[in-house]
């Protein structure tokens, strides 16, 4: 296994997310999405990147970056997948945005220089899809804030561990399928996976999805992260958390606005109602804890590191230990101590239930009646989770610089 995610992308013959856009069409469906997304959910308008120096680390194809052009960045980008960057060339000149492309490097985070002055540091870095697989998290944290002007601005976009859960369940799956019948990745994903993935309405083949989550060997435990301790370890390095999508900040917390919250308060209010969430990301809909369950962050943990262990080896003694998890958080979710819609709260229930179905299928090992499950449950087919979180930290200019 390549020890970089850019080095596991460079043995592959497609690049991860490109799109082949063929026209400004989808430039600017792609514009309006992004959009969307800064100013509403990360409160990031695109008057935020006029101007801007911005530096965007693993831009793959590029098509993001084109948006932040778009805005008026001037933008230096740095993949070091160099099979990108003849393609990013491509873009930025039939785009016409040539002008707003300062530089294309090939550096990764850790290797990029760091400037000696604040003339040359950056008012908005952007690292999307990649920047969890390096380890340990404080070192691109702090080589972020080494790059950044004060007041400037880190724009991340994570695999996390709790919205991960159904993402290594896929993966559970396809392995054992995989060892029960001999099949290759695509062909196995196909008679699993083609129904969920024709269910939603995703942009790419199930080729590349196959490809960059299914078999990528950096969506694992060991890379995701967990949000409380990144925003301890970025607090720690010179970052206060400014947005996040889902939110990490205590949205509940409503006081005077002349008040001002310390800084202790706020990250005690923070830890609180991320472990709160916990449900809330792993099902990807409203069920907020309303009292703290006593042992429930680490039996959510074991289900994660036990359903991560599966992947690896299936083992009938963990799969029975997954199913006790299952039964915690049935009988939370029916209970009064989770706070959500009906609507929602069955959508999940009905989602443990199809879990429930599903591990003593994989623990029995008849190949056909698991793929026959997974094409045809409809729980199973509906649950996604949340495994991309996108936060925006802050340089608040107090370490690291
Ligand atoms: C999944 S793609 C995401 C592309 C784009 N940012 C997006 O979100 O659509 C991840 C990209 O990050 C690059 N990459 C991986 N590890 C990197 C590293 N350590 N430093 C810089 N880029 C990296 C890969 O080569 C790839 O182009």
């Amino acid at each position: 296994m390549s020890d970089t995610l850019y080095g596991y992308y460079l043995q592959q013959n497609v690049l991860p997310t490109v799109g082949h856009w063929q026209g400004e069409a989808e430039l600017l469906a792609h514009e309006e999405h992004r959009r969307v997304l800064f100013t509403s959910k990360l409160q990031m308008p695109p008057q935020v990147f006029r101007c801007a120096r911005m530096l965007e680390f693993g831009p793959d194809a590029g098509e993001n970056s084109l948006v932040f052009a778009l805005w008026g960045a001037d933008c230096t980008l740095a993949e070091p997948n160099t099979k990108a960057h003849e393609t990013i060339r491509n873009y930025f000149a039939r785009f016409n945005q040539l002008n707003r492309l300062t530089e294309l490097r090939s550096e990764d985070v850790l290797q990029f220089p760091i400037p000696k002055t604040d003339a040359e540091r950056f008012d908005v870095i952007d690292a999307e899809g990649f920047i969890y697989t390096i380890l340990p998290q404080r070192a691109w944290l702090e080589k972020c804030a080494q790059l950044t002007r004060p007041g400037g601005f880190l724009v991340v976009f994570n695999c996390e561990a709790y919205g991960s859960f159904m993402e290594l369940m896929l993966k559970v799956i396809l392995a054992r399928y995989r060892a029960l019948t001999g099949l290759e990745p695509l062909p196995a994903a196909q008679k699993l996976f083609q129904t969920k993935w024709d269910s939603i309405p995703h942009k790419r083949r199930i080729e590349s999805w196959t490809m960059d989550v299914l078999m990528n060997p950096f969506v694992r435990m060991k890379y995701f992260v967990e949000p409380r301790r990144m925003c301890d370890e970025a607090e720690q390095v010179g970052w206060s958390l400014y947005s996040a999508w889902p939110h990490y900040a205590d949205m509940l917390d409503i006081h005077w606005f002349k008040q001002v919250r310390t800084a202790e308060e706020t990250a005690r209010l923070r830890v609180d109602y991320l472990e709160r969430s916990r449900l809330s990301h792993m099902f990807v809909r409203k069920h907020f804890l309303a009292r703290p369950q006593p042992g429930l962050e680490h039996d959510l943990w074991d289900l994660l590191m036990l359903t991560d262990s599966l992947v690896d080896a299936y083992a009938a003694g963990a799969a029975t230990r997954c199913m006790a998890h299952l039964t915690r958080i049935e009988t939370l979710l029916q209970s009064a101590d989770v706070i959500s819609s009906d609507a929602d709260r069955e959508a999940s229930l009905q989602t443990v239930r199809s879990y429930q179905k599903l591990f003593p299928l994989l623990s029995a090992g008849n190949a056909d009646e698991i793929a026959a499950f997974c094409n045809t449950d409809p729980g199973f087919i509906k649950s996604w989770g949340t495994p991309s979180h996108f936060t925006v930290f802050q340089k608040t200019g107090t370490a690291a610089a």
